[in-house]
């Protein structure tokens, strides 16, 4: 990503936006910046009149004074400055609160092609790291800017007035240090950019890796995962390694200024002290190196803040991106249908996922209310993507889909959605109880319903049997259960929610037989009184089918019931039930 030169006021107008209702701190916060300044400086004022009024004369009583006057400020100072750094990481974490609750509720409500296209290690970095960049433009960057130039504007002012003569050295030395402070500032810009985009990588590449573990375990690829970890582990390195460089340099560079100014202001003030001219004192050449430091200390740091802050609007703008996208599937619809009978036609469908590779061209189908339809076909044939469309996952390119002849745009996703369960061909769990998973935190739903329902469809049984029952905690992705045991679960999942319609897209991974014959109760069960559309891959399923559908490459090659398609000679689903099924027969 190429690093804006200019700042970009716009994108710190809306991030200050977000301060707004936090405008008590942020006052709080300005007033403590602009007495810690005048505290500190009084501090060292203070310092001048120890040197001139009393110690030189060496009036010690009034020494003692001044000192207790010097603890008094200082108490001061440092309640100001707690207060300072407190207030600013407050506001830092309340305003990256609010961004990340907008940010999370918009990560999760984009169409799939959103999610096609994004990495999820990406989406989790700026849900999590990103966040933090921000929150440091509030803790560590932008108002100690602030207070470091009303510190800087303020020791200037003192020293003019003081002495223009001594000032003038301070001026001299001034523009090195600005110059070595904005190459350092330019050079950190870029390095830190970098170093955002490898943590970026690492997360993305952790995270698969972590949730493809079992296929990089049983085709042995931990070393050469190992190894391609190991360079984006070493980018990552080099990228701060850069930082690392470029600070080592700036720090000396810095440090050589601030001696050679004390140097000068020694070698000049002293001289002008020594010949009794004008009207500096000793104590006011302490004062000018107290202040130079006042100067020079927070010169030096804010290139480091100035790069915080740019770090963090980097990170903004992409949080901001995510923010602003708006890729949503349209939710316009208004009708609110009584009943859902469950009559579903497909109309002159045209899809695809990418605009290059069309899934349907002139796609029709028409299920009755009721009605239990097997869709059979081969892989990569467009059955998953049927019902895609039809649960709205994606947009139709042209055509319509209506159900009891409505267009489904036309009511609401939400309602839409809960007219229609689906269980899918990959079964995914949340680390949560098995009844958590399966009424999703859907408060009407009981746990007394939910064990009417697994009784119904036979699995209850079974759940009793795990420690815990319907308490067990599946942990992620459901890893504590079988492949079997999640089909059973996602089956009740679908189930408790009363569907008028029912999708079953049955997984191909086959499963013991004891486990088969509870899958093929509970899918019979589940099926009853429904209209269901079936992905079948079970010959059990295909023969309770009201009527099959064979689709072939996006297109229904053939339709009707079993008897009925085994009767086309050389049809598609002969020879499919002939390859496939037969054998099926045999064994049970
Ligand atoms: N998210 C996606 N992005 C791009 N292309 C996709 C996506 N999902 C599916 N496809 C493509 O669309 C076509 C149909 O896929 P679909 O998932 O509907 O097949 P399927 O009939 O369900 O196959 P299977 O029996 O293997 O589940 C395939 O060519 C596939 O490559
Ligand atoms: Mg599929």
């Amino acid at each position: 990503m190429s690093v804006n030169k200019k700042f970009n006021f716009k994108l710190f107008t809306r991030l200050l936006n977000y301060v707004k209702p936090y405008k008590v701190n942020f006052i709080f916060l300005t007033v403590a910046a602009i007495l810690i300044s005048v505290f500190s400086i009084l501090n060292q004022y203070l310092l001048k009149i120890a040197v001139d009024t009393y110690i030189t004369p060496k009036d010690y009583e009034g020494l003692i004074l001044v000192i207790s006057l010097m603890f008094g400020v200082l108490i001061f100072q440092v309640t100001f400055q707690f207060l300072f750094v407190f207030l600013a990481n407050i506001l830092g974490q309340k305003v990256v609160y609010d961004i990340r609750i907008k940010l999370f509720s918009r990560i999760i409500k984009f169409k799939m092609s959103y999610y096609d296209k994004s990495s999820v290690g990406r989406l989790v970095t700026r849900a999590v790291n990103d966040m933090e960049t921000i929150a440091s433009i509030f803790s560590q960057g932008l108002f100690m800017i602030v207070a470091d130039l009303i510190l800087m504007f303020s020791v200037l002012a003192v020293m003019i007035f003081l002495s223009l003569k001594l000032s003038l050295i301070i001026f001299a030395i001034l523009p090195f240090i600005l110059i070595a402070t904005r190459l350092f500032q330019r050079a950190m810009k870029v390095a830190f950019n970098d170093v955002r985009n490898e943590v970026a990588n690492l997360n993305s590449f952790v995270q698969e890796r972590i949730s493809g573990i079992k296929e990089i375990q049983i085709f042995n690829r931990e070393k050469i995962e190992n190894e391609k970890f190991i360079k984006i582990n070493e980018k990552h390195k080099n990228a701060w390694l850069k930082t690392v460089w470029y600070n080592s340099i700036f720090f000396p560079i810095a440090e050589i200024s601030t001696s050679i100014t004390i140097g000068l202001l020694v070698w000049y003030g002293g001289g002008l002290v020594g010949l009794g001219q004008s009207s500096i004192t000793l104590g006011t050449i302490f004062l000018f190196i107290q202040l130079s430091q006042m100067l020079y200390r927070p010169l030096r740091q804010i290139a480091d803040k100035f790069n915080t802050l740019q770090m963090g609007m980097v990170a903004a703008n992409r949080v901001f991106k995510i923010l602003d996208n708006s890729e949503f599937i349209k939710d316009e619809g208004k009708l609110k249908p009584d009943i859902i009978d469950g009559n579903v036609s497909f109309k002159k469908i045209e899809f695809s996922y990418d605009s290059k590779n069309q899934v349907f061209k002139d796609f029709n189908l028409n299920i009755k209310a009721g009605e239990k339809v097997a869709i059979v076909g081969s892989t990569g044939s467009g059955k998953t993507t049927i019902v895609n469309l039809l649960l709205r996952f994606y947009e139709l390119d042209k055509g319509e889909i209506l159900i009891d002849g409505k267009n489904i745009k036309e009511m609401s996703i939400g309602l839409l959605r809960s007219n229609i369960s689906l269980v899918s061909q990959n079964i995914f769990l949340f680390a949560d109880s098995i009844y958590n998973n399966i009424v999703l935190y859907n408060k009407k739903i009981s746990i007394n319903k939910v064990v009417e329902a697994a009784k119904k469809i036979g699995i209850h049984n079974f759940i009793t049997k795990l420690p815990n029952s319907y308490n067990y905690n599946v942990k992620e992705r459901g890893i504590m259960l079988s492949e079997g045991q999640k089909q059973l679960i996602s089956f009740l999942r679908a189930y408790v929610n009363e569907p008028s319609i029912l999708i079953l897209d049955e997984a191909t991974s086959s499963i013991d037989s004891k486990t088969e014959k509870l899958i093929q109760y509970a899918t019979s069960k589940i099926i009853e009184n429904k209209t269901s559309i079936i992905i079948a891959h079970r010959l059990s399923t295909i023969l309770n089918s009201d009527k099959i559908i064979l689709l072939d490459k996006g297109k229904i090659k053939e339709i009707g019931t079993h008897d009925e398609l085994l009767k086309i000679d050389n049809g598609y689903y002969k020879k499919l039930f002939e390859l496939q099924f037969q054998k099926e027969e045999l064994v049970t």
